[in-house]
């Protein structure tokens, strides 16, 4: 049974992932990459999740891909309409859930090996999974197609292919086994502006063609916003707020939203932002130290006591749209 539109297709409920790390004095540190986050993506849904550096994106996609277990909390797939944790799964049916799942990689230079020519790049994750012959040249033939990618290149090295060809390649190879998600980590950031918009239209055309769900990472909201359906904002491993892209950008309500959007220099045209004075303490703190309180207070022009001493939850401000701060 495939799910209808509108219902999830992956769920995720109040997930940690805590790594711990030595350090040069012998204390091992706590590194809180994702600190309980509550997500969904639909069936042929696009999300954004959106945050600076260190936010914990990567750690969100890898969870959600199949990559990464959860210290705590739950992962609910729903690829084949029933609901699966991955986490539980073993052998073959591991292997099922990872051909559901694809993954596009921060950094298209790193994410394949430059000496390998582009059809084995194609041909080996077939040929894992058992498939091989004229199925495979079906598959390679009907990916490269699907990222306008021609024929041709199957026989050059991925270090002749320029960054867009690199990035497509990815994106075929993600699309392999016919995913029903696709999670795509900052997959423009690398790119020159005249190539962003060619791999968005790519992604859009895969979501709307294929009906594959995107889950999209970037620190860019001018990115989210040409793109998502739903986009939620992620400081230091929590959700800050999340609603549907324009409701998002019309009413942008958690102020690290604000500035987040202060700071896009393509956005600073949007008159919803309203005026707000960027505090001096403008570095991310790290995941290793997470402030107390709401843990955006140590930049927030608005922190007031409370802010300090209590985290704000995440509350339904208005339907669909959820805000993480006491002013709200
Ligand atoms: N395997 C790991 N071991 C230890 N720490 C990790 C590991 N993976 C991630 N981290 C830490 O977890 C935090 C979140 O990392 P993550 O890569 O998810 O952030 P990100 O939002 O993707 O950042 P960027 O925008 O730089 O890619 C960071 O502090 C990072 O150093
Ligand atoms: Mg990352």
């Amino acid at each position: 049974m495939q799910p209808a539109g509108g219902s999830p297709l992956i769920e995720l409920k109040d997930v940690k992932v805590y790594f711990k790390k030595g350090s040069i004095f012998g204390k091992r540190k706590l590194i809180k990459a994702l600190d309980g986050v509550s997500m969904k993506v639909n069936f042929k849904e696009k999300v954004a999740i959106v945050g600076e550096t260190g936010s914990g994106k990567t750690t969100l996609g890898r969870v959600v891909v199949g990559l990464q277990r959860p210290t705590s909390g739950e992962v609910t797939a729903y690829f084949n309409g029933y609901p699966v944790n991955p986490y539980s799964l073993k052998g073959r049916a591991k292997k099922e859930y990872f051909k559901n799942a694809g993954m596009v990689y921060q950094d298209p230079y790193s994410a394949i090996d430059p000496l390998m020519r582009v059809r084995d790049v194609l041909r080996i994750p077939l040929l894992y999974a058992g498939i091989k012959g004229e199925e495979a040249d079906k598959r390679i033939k009907e990916v490269m197609s699907r990222v306008s990618l021609s024929e041709e290149y199957l026989s050059y090295y991925v270090f002749q292919l320029s960054g867009g060809q690199r990035q497509r390649l990815v994106i075929a190879r993600a699309l392999l086994f016919n995913p029903k998600l696709l999670v795509a980590d900052e997959p423009v950031s690398m790119l020159d502006a005249s190539l962003k918009g060619d791999i968005l239209d790519l992604l859009n055309s895969v979501n709307s063609d294929m009906g594959v769900s995107v889950l999209m990472v970037t620190h860019e909201l001018a990115v989210a916003k040409v793109f998502a359906q739903r986009i939620h904002v992620l400081y230091l491993g929590k959700i800050m707020e999340s609603a549907n892209s324009e409701e998002f950008f019309s009413n942008p309500l958690h102020p690290y939203t604000q500035l987040l959007l202060a700071a896009s220099p393509d956005l600073k045209h949007l008159r919803t932002i309203p005026e707000i004075p960027l505090k001096k303490v403008s570095e991310i703190p790290s995941s290793a130290n997470i402030p107390p309180g709401c843990r955006f207070h140590t930049r927030c022009p608005f922190a007031f006591d409370k802010c300090i001493k209590e985290e704000p939850p995440l509350k339904e401000v208005k339907e669909g749209h959820e805000v993480a701060c006491w002013l709200r």
